[in-house]
């Protein structure tokens, strides 16, 4: 014969699990689980009533008993498993990484154009087999100056507006204290290149800057003349502007002899881009090489000049305004 307390074990069996099928957190099958087969829980109160039941009903209900909670228990155990695997599963779609997704945009730096000409005419000279040497910026007057030929209240020094620092020394107005330190330090033949900044006490306005930059090169061996100057010359500017007019002018510098300046042809004007010449006897002397034995040439460049020629900029103060809105076409 069913008993009350047999009906009530099989519904709550039947009820039990129907909900664990609905349960959908960790959380709420534990408070389940509490609930059913807790010492409070709807399975105690049942069995509560056992003490009522006659010896002969009692190990059969016992035993149903044991086996509700057995199945309740394997019921929230692989709801538990369940639960837990949906719970990865989530977790491990939520961190998916689509890798077709369209990165992040990062602003891509170029290069200057200052720099980009100093590239260039890098390039260009190292493919002519030339060594890149450098200088100071804070120089002696002897390398600035007097081993270039400049004498002591030699009006040419008037040619260049010179930052003078309180100790004597000075910046530096152009690249051509490299001449001296890398002649210095080595023996003919010899072919260099060296580019940096130079400071002079000018007034800053469309075509001049107080600081800028400059190319030097130069080449000491024996039967060098003035047509491998001008050879190299011509050679140097077609590499950079491509078929381009060149003319020399006679000039002067105290450091060479005879000096030139260059001009090239840029939209029907002609445009001085640097100055140039035979080192002078004096220089190498400077240096400890024997002028009847050695001669050489050396010439000094402008880079912001060529750089306004070659990208048609307009005011040298835009190079150094680092406003992207400029650099940005470059
Ligand atoms: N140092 C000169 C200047 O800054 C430029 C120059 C002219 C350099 C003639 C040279 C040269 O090497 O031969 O104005």
């Amino acid at each position: 014969m069913t008993t009350d307390l047999e009906q009530q074990l099989s519904t709550l069996q039947q009820e039990a699990n129907d909900a664990i099928a609905t349960l959908r957190s960790l959380e709420d099958l534990e408070q389940f689980r509490v609930s059913y087969l807790g010492k409070k829980g709807k399975l105690s109160k049942i069995l509560g009533g056992m003490g009522k039941l006659s010896t002969a009903d009692r190990p059969r209900i016992g035993a149903l008993a044991n086996q509700v909670k057995t199945v309740l228990q394997t019921g929230i155990d692989e709801r538990t498993v369940a639960l837990q695997d949906a719970k990865i599963q989530a977790q491990l779609e939520a961190e998916t990484l689509d890798v077709s997704m369209p990165g992040t945009y990062l602003p891509q730096g170029r290069v200057h154009p200052i720099n980009s000409i100093i590239d260039q005419i890098t390039d260009i000279f190292v493919g002519l087999g030339y060594t890149v040497a450098s200088g100071p910026e804070i120089e002696e007057d002897y390398y600035n100056f007097e081993a270039l030929n400049f004498l002591p209240d030699h009006p040419a020094r008037d040619m260049q507006d010179t930052l003078y620092l309180p100790n004597g020394n000075m910046m530096r107005t152009h690249t051509s204290n490299t001449q001296i330190r890398y002649m210095e330090n080595h023996e003919p033949p010899l072919r260099a290149l060296s580019t940096g900044r130079c400071y002079r006490r000018d007034t800053v306005d469309a075509t001049h800057a107080a600081v800028f930059h400059q190319i030097e090169f130069f080449a000491v061996d024996k039967n060098i003349t003035f047509t491998d100057l001008r050879g190299t010359i011509q050679l140097f500017l077609e590499a950079l502007f491509g078929d381009i007019e060149v003319r020399l002018r006679p000039s002067y510098f105290p450091f060479t002899e005879p000096s030139a300046e260059v001009d090239v042809r840029w939209k029907g004007k002609w445009l001085e881009v640097l100055g140039c010449g035979m080192i002078d006897p004096n220089v190498l002397k400077a240096v400890g090489y024997d002028p009847e034995v050695y001669s050489g040439f050396a010439a000094g460049l402008g880079v912001e000049r060529l750089a306004m020629v070659q990208s048609q900029i307009d005011d040298i103060r835009r190079l150094y305004a680092s406003d992207m809105r400029f650099l940005k076409q470059f």
